[in-house]
């Protein structure tokens, strides 16, 4: 990965950290709530490599070129908010039951359960908020984004693939099986990241087609490069602990294909995702130097 995207990187995450104070101030003095309001902080302000902003700013830049958008700020924040909490209940002890995340202990296990699961659930709420509030644009849009990111988000989507992650825990899976859990738990948001970018831009029918397509196959590797990290990474470098998946006894990529097989399937699923990108010019450059990080990280 080139010094460019990592500067692109670093940046986004930077403005998304920034925007999310903005957009969800943490008003501490605010009495009763000041708890509540200090452990969602807790969990936004640190780490967390900010891929799904990134996703939607790239994708409107995709469809727009240079020609910059307006209130990225709600849309990237919307997600960003989605995903966290995602995770903050993906570490429940009834969930993952994971005592660390984005290096610093679960939001379960600084607050407490009660605390991590209203946070979560508050989050969700601001996400749609923000989306309904977005300036600039028109009510149309706005509604097939709150739409898109509601269907990736629910039974369908994220949580119905967190669902079959835990129900199916222990089990054997088969590799078509894993690939739609797979394309739920992770492929929902990732794709819908893509949407909500491509939506507020503007794009044809063709262009968010051809964005989704990306997504799919990004989404896919995104988890299988999560599955991977589990087996190959260390700790430190994750900010989660490593090991989790073989010790719970999940069904994974690498549990099913091993390591060579999981690695093979992240780079298929890469040339996958930038055939799907034939149609864009050097405007979506960005999302193809994206899809090389995704494959080729180490966190
Ligand atoms: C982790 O997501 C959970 C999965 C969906 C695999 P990320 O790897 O994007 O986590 P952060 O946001 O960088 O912490
Ligand atoms: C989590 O998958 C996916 C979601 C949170 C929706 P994992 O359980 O593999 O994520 P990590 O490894 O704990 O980040
Ligand atoms: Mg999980
Ligand atoms: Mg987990
Ligand atoms: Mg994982």
């Amino acid at each position: 990965v080139n010094d460019a995207f990592q500067a692109t990187l670093l940046a986004g995450a930077t403005r998304n950290q920034q925007a999310l104070r903005r957009l969800l101030p943490d008003n501490s003095a605010a009495g009763a709530l000041s708890g509540l309001l200090e452990a969602a902080h807790y969990s936004l302000d640190t780490g967390g490599k900010r891929i799904r902003p990134l996703l939607v700013s790239l994708s409107s830049r995709a469809v727009r070129g240079a020609d910059a958008l307006p209130a990225t700020d709600h849309l990237t924040c919307a997600i960003e908010l989605i995903h966290t909490y995602s995770l903050i209940h993906d570490d429940l002890p009834a969930m993952d039951d994971d005592d660390l995340r984005r290096g610093r202990p679960s939001l379960h296990k600084a607050y407490d359960e009660a605390t991590a699961i209203l946070v979560g659930d508050g989050l969700q709420a601001r996400a749609f908020e923000l989306l309904a509030e977005a300036p600039g644009i028109s009510d149309a849009r706005k509604i097939a984004m709150i739409r898109t990111l509601a269907g990736a988000a629910g039974l369908h989507g994220m949580v119905g693939g967190q669902f079959i992650d835990i129900t199916a825990t222990g089990t054997n899976m088969s590799l078509e099986q894993l690939q739609a859990m797979h394309a739920l738990k992770t492929g929902a948001l990732i794709r819908a990241s893509l949407a909500l970018g491509g939506i507020a831009a503007g794009a044809s029918a063709q262009q968010l087609h051809d964005l989704d397509e990306y997504g799919t196959h990004i989404g896919l590797a995104f988890q299988v490069v999560d599955d991977i990290l589990d087996v190959e990474g260390d700790t430190q470098t994750l900010g989660k602990t490593q090991g989790k998946d073989s010790e719970a006894n999940k069904p994974t990529y690498v549990k099913l294909l091993g390591l060579d097989g999981a690695k093979a399937e992240a780079t298929r699923l890469l040339g996958e995702a930038l055939r799907a990108l034939e149609g864009f010019g050097e405007s979506a450059d960005p999302l193809r130097d994206l899809a090389a990080y995704i494959v080729a990280r180490n966190h």
